[in-house]
């Protein structure tokens, strides 16, 4: 049993579902790591259960605020509920299904990508329920196959090693989907995270609304190039720089496939300094986009993180021609959005270029997040023009 220290209540069962070592009392017993315990508060009042590693560095987890079992059938009320969540949502044949703990259930991201699922479990929790987890999965979605990639930073913070590999069914060995007409296709155990980042769909859209023929885009840390694919079909040229040779090979095979080979090339490199050959070369771009890695996994990390951006936009806005515009995202948690506006407008003095906020954008909804989980928000993004 975990006992919380007196009012530590509050904010647990407002939804949030993270225990911290200064919020516990007490827990009684020694238990092993991701062991499922009662949460009582001051006065001895259940709160809830929660998955507790004293290794961790969140050393509890609630999965529920309610007494009963956290079995096969618990799972699947979940998983029904994260569907139902979804089922407006137009978007193609892949979607994330299941957003950690925004969906309820601590540290579990599933992604479908046709008939297709990713499976990242992230605490030692999630790992002693593995079993009855995948049932669950595998009985609500119906998918044929399945395979893993719970290679995460997070999983070293509970003491945990990476499990990558197939769960069931005869994974392909390229993964093929569909996005807005537009067919993608990654290697899922060469890919990045869980092989494609799902979570620019909707920017992605807001970009191909926004470029024509005449358009010239820059598509900086580009990954397999979604946001290249969306504005090449859109009539423009682009230019994707990413420093993953893999991803870059995919994102041609996907362009050849596509009948977009022609309008889109490739650099390999360090984008900060392929910035730098680009405006050397006096390249001009009427649309640019830069989606750089997570940079600040700490809090501590952010005045680095946001100096990148700074020279990332100064060398983007010395190409971009009057007018144009650019996509600026951040995918860290810990850099807000006023950090990306503080660095934005650093990089425009330094380039010496007014620029106007046309949108401040967030994650999309199937990636949602939850106000009382604040943790939940992570991708922020800025479209900005130049004048
Ligand atoms: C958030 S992902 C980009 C996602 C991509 N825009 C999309 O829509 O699929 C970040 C990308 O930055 C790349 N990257 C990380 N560090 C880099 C660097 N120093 N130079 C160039 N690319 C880098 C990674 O390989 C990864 O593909």
């Amino acid at each position: 049993m975990i006992e919380l220290k007196p009012n530590r209540d509050r904010r647990i069962r407002n939804f949030h579902p993270w225990i911290f070592k200064d919020d516990i009392a007490h827990v009684l017993g020694d238990f092993p790591a991701g062991s499922l315990l009662e949460v009582r508060d001051a006065n001895g009042a259940f709160v809830g259960q929660a998955f507790y590693n004293a290794k961790a560095s969140i050393p509890a987890r609630v999965i529920s605020l309610e007494r009963g079992k956290i079995g096969v059938d618990f799972y699947r009320k979940l998983i029904r509920a994260a569907f139902e969540k979804r089922r407006h949502l137009q978007h193609s044949n892949a979607m994330r299904i299941l957003n950690g703990e925004a969906d309820g259930i601590p540290g579990l991201i599933v992604d479908v990508f046709d008939q297709v699922l990713c499976v990242q479990i992230r605490n030692a929790g999630l790992e002693l329920h593995r079993e009855i987890i995948l049932e669950a999965l595998k009985k609500e979605t119906l998918a044929g196959c399945a395979y893993e990639r719970s290679d995460t930073s997070e999983r070293n913070k509970e003491g945990l090693q990476p499990q990558v590999g197939i769960l069931w069914g005869d994974v392909p060995e390229t993964v093929r989907f569909i996005e807005d007409e537009i067919q993608f296709e990654f290697k899922p155990f060469e890919a990045q995270k869980t092989g494609f980042y799902l979570d620019q769909r909707d920017n992605r859209r807001r970009l191909a609304a926004l470029v024509n023929s005449s358009s010239r885009v820059l598509d900086c840390y580009s990954y397999t190039g979604g946001f290249s694919l969306y504005a090449a079909k859109a009539g423009a040229q682009c230019l994707a720089v990413d420093k993953d040779a893999i991803a870059l090979q995919a994102l041609e095979r996907s362009a050849a496939k596509n009948g977009l080979d022609k309008q889109i090339s490739v650099r390999l490199g360090d984008a900060l300094e392929v910035l730098d050959q680009l405006v050397n070369e006096k390249k001009k771009f009427t649309h640019a986009v830069i989606d750089p890695p997570t940079l600040a996994k700490r809090k501590e990390e952010v005045m680095a993180a946001k100096r990148i951006f700074t020279i990332a936009l100064k060398n983007t806005l010395r190409m971009l021609e009057s007018s144009g515009i650019v996509l600026v995202s951040t995918c860290a948690y810990h850099i807000k959005t006023d950090d990306l506006l503080e660095a934005c407008r650093m990089a425009g003095s330094d380039a010496g270029r007014k620029l106007e906020v046309l949108d401040v954008t967030y994650q999309p909804a199937d990636h949602p997040w939850v106000l009382q989980i604040p943790e939940s928000l992570y991708l922020k993004t800025l479209i900005l023009r130049a004048e």
